[in-house]
Formats: structure tokens, sequence, C-alpha cells
């Protein structure tokens, strides 16, 4: 009699066979590609991130550009991140009417009415000290904080955003937000909340793109200690009940293990950022010839997704849009 052991390989035999028992999909409707917008006196241009290869600080009419090309392809989403001429203490520009991510929401829904502009919410691009939040007696305080956050959100909201996303960690921001998006007309925009935001190296080539490393400290006392799963779940409640939308966890490919927790835990919308510490990682192996960019991106992301995320915002869509590797 023939040995009845298991026979995984019959279902692996050809492509077509792998892709009929293929358990997990990435879709361009699953991918956001953060943008850096620069406040500048000449709106075509285009400052390449050091950290970031491939990726752009970006006057308004490049940011118009680059999305046109983008859209071409297939991109459904964007994440905005403004980089102000001016920073101060209370980090004005990021809720003056005027400032550089209501111009570019304004023009990226004027050209492109479809795409779904996502804003992130926070101050630390435009504060002297680079801080998500005001500071006293060199700390950041949180209350205060507060009402200058929900400004920010409504004024992106004024300008057309089709959803806010804070990023600050602050306690109660995604109360204060809905309180003042509902009192102003604006109930009907969502809030993806970063809410299990960690601590974390990996934000590293970031604070070079967005300009927004602290002057002085690190955000330890108000983003998460990497050590802690079951913190996670507590925030996740916590921004559930003020009225977040959908949560985030970020970073993505450390933090799996949360987001699996939160998919088994919560059954609301999940996103997840590959941040870009994940990315220049991958693209500094590849430069040295160690691994393949794009078979490692895919791999990544597609682990993000069985881990639970719904929605990943990642600087490899647009890569991976243009040649033609994830369907539309
Ligand atoms: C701002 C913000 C950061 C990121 C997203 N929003 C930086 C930080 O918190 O220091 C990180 C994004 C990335 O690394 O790609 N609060
Ligand atoms: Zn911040």
């Amino acid at each position: 009699m023939e040995c009845q052991f298991h026979r995984g390989r019959r279902l692996r035999r050809t492509e077509t066979l792998r892709a009929m028992f293929r358990e997990t999909r990435l879709t361009a409707s699953d991918l956001v590609q953060p943008y850096f917008v620069l406040e500048h006196e000449n709106p075509e241009v285009e400052k390449p991130i050091g950290s970031m290869p491939g990726q752009y600080q970006l006057g308004l009419s490049a940011l118009v550009e680059t999305v046109r090309k983008a859209v071409d392809t297939g991109l459904q989403s964007v994440l905005l991140f403004g980089i102000p001429k001016e920073k101060d203490e209370r980090g004005s520009q990021a809720y003056a009417e005027e400032g550089i991510v209501q111009q570019a929401v304004r023009e990226l829904k004027e050209t492109f009415p479809e795409l779904v502009v996502v804003t992130d919410v926070c101050l630390c691009e435009y504060t002297s000290h680079g801080h998500c939040g005001l500071i006293r007696n060199g700390e950041v305080q949180n209350d205060p904080t507060l009402e200058l956050i929900a400004r920010t959100a409504l004024s992106h909201a004024r300008s057309g955003a089709d959803i806010v996303a804070p990023s600050d960690m602050m306690d109660g921001r995604v109360a204060a937000i809905r309180d003042i998006l509902d009192k102003d007309g604006y109930s009907h925009v969502p809030i993806i909340s970063y809410a299990v935001k960690y601590a974390s190296s990996f934000y590293g080539p970031f604070r070079e793109a967005a300009e927004s490393t602290p002057s002085f400290g690190d955000r330890r006392s108000y983003q998460m200690d990497v050590a802690n799963a079951r913190e996670g779940l507590r925030e996740a409640t916590a921004d559930l009940d003020e009225g977040a939308d959908a949560l985030m966890v970020k970073p993505a490919l450390p933090y799996l293990d949360i987001l699996r927790d939160l998919r088994e835990r919560f059954d609301c919308p999940l996103a997840a950022y590959q941040v870009s510490g994940e990315f220049s990682m991958i693209k500094a192996a590849a430069k040295e010839g160690w691994l393949d960019p794009i078979a490692t991106a895919l791999e990544s992301l597609t682990a993000i997704k069985r881990a639970g995320a719904d929605l990943i915002f990642s600087y490899f869509t647009t890569e991976l849009l243009e040649k033609e590797l994830i369907p539309l």
C-alpha cells in the first residue's frame, strides 16, 4: 500500500494552479501613495529625497503632473504631507487656509475629482521644534494641542480632503476632530486614525523627506513603546470609541503581530503603513544587488495584506502600478 503523506506540491505545480489557490491578492484600491508637497516659489520644483530613491519633495504643479502620470496607470488614492516655507512654535501653517497641503488638496480634487485624497494631520512638519504638539517646559502638551490638531483636520476637510488621518498620537484627538468636523458640516468625512503608532527607528528617512526631525528629545512620550502589544489594543479601542472609521498600524512589516491582533479583535477596516525605513532598506539592498526590489516589495505588501490590512500606505505604490504588477 502506498504511503498517504500530505502532497502540498499538487496545488503548486503550474502558475495557473498557483493562481487558482492563491489566498491573498493585491489590487490597486488596496494601495495609497504618500507624497511630499513643498511650498516653494517655483511650483515645478522636484527635489529628490536622498534617503528615499525615487521619492521627491514636489512643488504644487510638479505634484499635479506627477499624480497625473500615476492616475493614468491606475493610482486610486494619495496621502499628503506638507513642507511649509515658515515654521513656528505653534505650527500655524498646518491649519492655515492657504497652507501648502490645503492648496494641494484643492488642486488635486479639482484636477482629479475621483482620486481619494487623504491628508496626514499633524504639526511636526510645521513646528520650529519639530514635535507633533505644543511645547511647555520642554514637554509636549496634550490637551492644548488638541484644538490645533482639530483645526488642521477641519482646514483639510474644507479644502476638499476625502479622508483625514491624524498621526500626532495625542490622547483624545479623534474625538476632537470628529466633533469639529461634525459641527462644521463635514460629518461625511472619515477619520483613519494612526491608532497604533510606535516610536520607531524606521521613520528615519521620512524625517529627511518631511524635514520634521525634533530639535530636542524624541517622540517616545507620545508614540508607543515598541515592546508593547496589549497597549496597542487599548489605543485601538479608545480611537474606535472616539469615532475613528478605520485604524492604522505603523510601521507595518515589523508589527504584523499587532495587525493580526487587531484583525482578530475588531471588525473595523484596518490600514498599515509601510514606512520610509521599510522602503529605504529594500532600495538600499537592491542598489547593492543583494535583493530584487520589486519582488521584495510585492512580498512585503502581500504579507501585510495577509496579516489583516485592508489598506496599505506604501511608497512603492506608483512604481508597482507603472510596471503593471498590480491589477486595477
Ligand atoms: C508625522 C508622521 C511621521 C510619519 C507619518 N506621519 C513621522 C513621525 O512620526 O516621526 C512616518 C512616515 C514614514 O516613516 O514613512 N507625525
Ligand atoms: Zn507628527
